[in-house]
Order: structure tokens, then C-alpha cells, then sequence
């Protein structure tokens, strides 16, 4: 508890993590909102972000190969966001972020086009509420006010389940489907994906569980929900 509270207040004191108030979410936009590049990062680089992300491997990992992109890992809990600003931190990387809140309020952190990327790495897979999966309708609606034409959602999952909901709401939806396994590690291709194993990913493999791997595009078109799973 004590090095919880350590670390709680050391993260305050980061400029890189934004923990904000619920007064300055609720039913209002963030004043980060469309203007991450300018008045965050101060470059005009694409922004790609990770939704649950944990401590942030995937976060931190991409920004180290890209530098010429910026990161944002997006998480409710601070002990695990202050393992991957810490990180970045030591790290000296400029273009990571991370950004304490419950995804439901996404929408008042992001602007239309705002954001080039999504990875959503091992998300709770919510089998009993369809509409808590970071994959639902509900949520890829959100997603889609903000990310870009171009902009990729990848997902990673330890789990049938998800995996297989999503694949099955991205043929509904006819979005464009770019890779999909359910073996990742024993197929060939998506390197990118391969390249970070995150803390629950490393847990999964020990257990011998395959990761299951999907990149999609949405379209211009609202994203219904499958029939019977709303
Ligand atoms: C299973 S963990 C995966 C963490 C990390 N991506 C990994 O692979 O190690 C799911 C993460 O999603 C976060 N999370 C779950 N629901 C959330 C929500 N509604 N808003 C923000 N974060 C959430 C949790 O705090 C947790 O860190």
C-alpha cells in the first residue's frame, strides 16, 4: 500500500500522464481534445493508442521503434500506468503519453480524425455484456469519431470467445478486414504484432493459450451490433 501510494504521488508529478477530473470529462470535451500534436506532443506526428493498455508494453515498445509517431496507452488504473510512464520515463521517449481514465469518456479526449491507430491488447473479454467488450458496436461507434480514414483497430486476445465475436462483427459490418489468425505465433506474417508480449500476453503463453490476432478497418457506415447480440 505504502509503494502504491509512493508511486500514485510520484506519477502526479509526471508531465507525460494526464489524470483528469471527472468535472472536467463529464459531458464536456478535455481542452486536450484536438490538440494532442500541438499542445502535447508540439509536432504534427500521427497518433496511434492503446486502449487498456495495462503498463503499457505495446506503448512503450512502438514508440521506441517509431519515433516519428506518438503513443498514448489509455488505462483506469494508475499502478499499472506508472509501470509504463516510468518506463518511457527512464527511457527519455518524447512521444509516449498515457492517459488515466475509463474508456467510456474516450469520446471527450478525441477529435474527428485525431487519432491514426488503435491496439486494444488482451481486453477483458466481458462474456456475460456484449456491450462492455472494447470490440462491441458501442464502443467501435466511439472509436470511429475520432481514428482516421486509414487508421487501423488491432486486437489481441487470449480469448475464442472475443476473437471470434469480432471477427464475426467485422464481416457483418463488411469493414475491411487486413490479417486475422487464431494462432499468431504460428502463422506467418503480422510481425508488428509479434514483436511485444505484454504482462497478461506472457501469462497466457505460459499457460500454452494461443494468441488470437485481428486488424480491421471500419468503414464510413455506423456499426451495427450482430442480431441477437445487442
Ligand atoms: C486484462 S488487462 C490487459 C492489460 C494489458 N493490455 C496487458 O495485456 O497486459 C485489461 C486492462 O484494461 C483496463 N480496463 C478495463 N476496463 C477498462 C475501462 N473501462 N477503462 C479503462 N481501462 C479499463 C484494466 O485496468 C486492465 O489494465
Amino acid at each position: 500500500m505504502k509503494r502504491k501510494l509512493e508511486r500514485f504521488a510520484e506519477m502526479a508529478t509526471f508531465n507525460h500522464v494526464i489524470q483528469p477530473a471527472l468535472e472536467d470529462i463529464l459531458n464536456k470535451d478535455y481542452y486536450l481534445k484536438n490538440n494532442w500534436q500541438s499542445k502535447f506532443f508540439q509536432n504534427t506526428n500521427p497518433i496511434i493508442i492503446e486502449l487498456g493498455c495495462g503498463k503499457g508494453e505495446y506503448t512503450v515498445g512502438l514508440a521506441e521503434l517509431y519515433p516519428e509517431k506518438n503513443f498514448i496507452g489509455v488505462d483506469i488504473k494508475g499502478s499499472r500506468i506508472w509501470k509504463g510512464a516510468k518506463t518511457a520515463l527512464n527511457k527519455s521517449l518524447k512521444n509516449v503519453g498515457f492517459l488515466r481514465t475509463r474508456i467510456e469518456f474516450i469520446k471527450s479526449f478525441f477529435g474527428a480524425d485525431e487519432i491514426d491507430g488503435i491496439w486494444l491488447t488482451f481486453p477483458d473479454p466481458q462474456l456475460k455484456k456484449n456491450r462492455k467488450r472494447l470490440t462491441s458496436s458501442r464502443y467501435l461507434n466511439l472509436y470511429r469519431s475520432f481514428i482516421s480514414g486509414n487508421g487501423n483497430i488491432q486486437l489481441k486476445t487470449d480469448n475464442k470467445e472475443l476473437y471470434k465475436y469480432t471477427l464475426k462483427l467485422a464481416l457483418y459490418n463488411k469493414f475491411e478486414i487486413k490479417s486475422y489468425t487464431d494462432n499468431l505465433y504460428g502463422s506467418e506474417g503480422n510481425e508488428e504484432a509479434k514483436l511485444f508480449q505484454t504482462h497478461y500476453e506472457t501469462r497466457f503463453l505460459k499457460e500454452g493459450i494461443k494468441i488470437k490476432y485481428i486488424c480491421f478497418k471500419l468503414n464510413n457506415q455506423e456499426v451495427k451490433e450482430l442480431p441477437n447480440e445487442e
